[in-house]
């Protein structure tokens, strides 16, 4: 089959990932007799320094022409005076609006060989955990009416958290449908004592749970699932929650799992093309270092052709090569264990992971 797949490689380590997850993917086009195109577009930074916006237009439409879109990150110090509209991080948002991916999925899934490396005690996670967080993505505070006026204490800025009874419920039956294909256990996470926003996402929750009676439906407030996280992870299986809630969580559960240079994510909408990232950042103290940890993005790649294209063999394939290089004792520097390891640059790390696909 031919898909055409965009690239943003974005800012800092960006590129660097990205290249290491084309060529896993070059790989596994050999190897099963796919075509894929690649098309580069800037976004981020590297944007505003040669074109003067963070998101140019070529790259919203040169998405829209793609199969799929694989996103390195953006953002990085050079950039951070800008003012809100301008700064890299704007143009992620306005990606992500602009294809009309709502549904964030950030999987959080303990490796087997990676249990040293969590900070977790040995004993909270001997059985493991394996959490899928979705994240609703296009809507509440972070696309808010925001500003800044004059208050009871002279100047004040201000951003508005907002939640239509529609976006709640397309990313609830989105988590639903998730629960329904895993363990069928669905905790949805609110701040329903305090946050209006809340009781309304709580309340449409609850009637989208009478659709599915096979799934195990249970609310918790945000802090407390902050706690229970590190209490006991095993405990969940999918978590729902809005968008800035699911941005600090998914941070917090990735470092169950060892590293944040671990994680991948999906970002989907109603059409199949979805973008598929690293949940870290641009890391650009290490940028240009060959010291990034690629496995974030190959498995994001590894997700693209799951549920983008339908390719679950190929992406069965990539994770079990990442499974046994893991469990050879091969480490980037992000990942931190007890035990004695090999630490491997970028290209090493992603040359262990070519080698093992085969
Ligand atoms: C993420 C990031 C972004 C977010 C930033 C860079 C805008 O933290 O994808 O988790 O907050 O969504
Ligand atoms: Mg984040």
């Amino acid at each position: 089959m031919q898909y055409k797949i965009a690239l943003l490689k974005g800012d800092g380590i960006g590129p660097e990932i990205i290249e290491s997850a084309v060529s896993v993917l070059e790989r596994i086009a050999a190897k099963y007799g796919h075509d894929f195109y690649f098309t580069s577009y800037p976004i981020g930074g590297c944007a505003i320094d040669t074109v003067g916006v963070p998101l140019p237009k070529e790259t919203v439409e040169g998405c829209l022409a793609s199969d799929s879109v694989l996103l390195g990150a953006v953002g990085g110090p050079k950039w951070d005076h800008l003012p809100g509209d301008l700064r890299p991080e704007k143009a992620l948002l306005g990606i992500r609006a602009a294809l009309g991916l709502y549904t964030n999925l950030r999987p959080a899934k303990l490796f087997p060989a990676l249990r040293d490396a969590s900070p977790l005690r040995a004993d909270l996670i001997a059985s493991g955990f394996d959490i899928m967080i979705v994240r609703e993505l296009t809507g509440g505070i972070y696309f808010g009416e925001r500003g800044y006026r004059n208050g009871k204490y002279g100047e004040e800025a201000f951003d508005t958290e907002a939640y239509s009874v529609l976006e709640i419920e397309r990313i609830g039956r989105a988590a639903f449908e998730t629960a329904m294909k895993r363990q069928k256990r669905l905790t949805s996470v609110d701040k329903a004592n305090v946050l209006e926003t809340s009781r309304l996402w709580r309340k449409t929750m609850h009637q989208l749970a009478e659709a599915y009676p096979e799934v195990t439906y249970q609310d918790m407030f945000v802090d407390n699932a902050a706690m229970q996280l590190v209490r006991n992870p095993q405990q969940f299986d999918v978590i729902v929650t809005s968008n800035m809630f699911g941005d600090i969580l998914s941070d917090e559960a990735s470092q169950l799992t060892g590293s944040i240079g671990m994680l991948a994510s999906a970002s989907m909408g109603d059409s199949s093309r979805g973008m598929y990232e690293p949940i870290h950042g641009s890391a650009p103290d290490i940028a240009g270092q060959n010291k990034a940890n690629p496995i974030a993005t190959i498995l994001s790649a590894a997700m693209m052709l799951r549920y983008a294209f339908g390719l679950s063999a190929e992406a069965q394939c990539i994770e079990d090569a990442i499974d046994a290089v893991l469990a050879a004792g091969f480490r980037t520097a992000d990942i931190l264990g007890n035990s004695k390891t090999d630490i491997c640059s970028g290209s090493d790390m992603t040359g262990k992971i070519l080698n093992a696909i085969g």
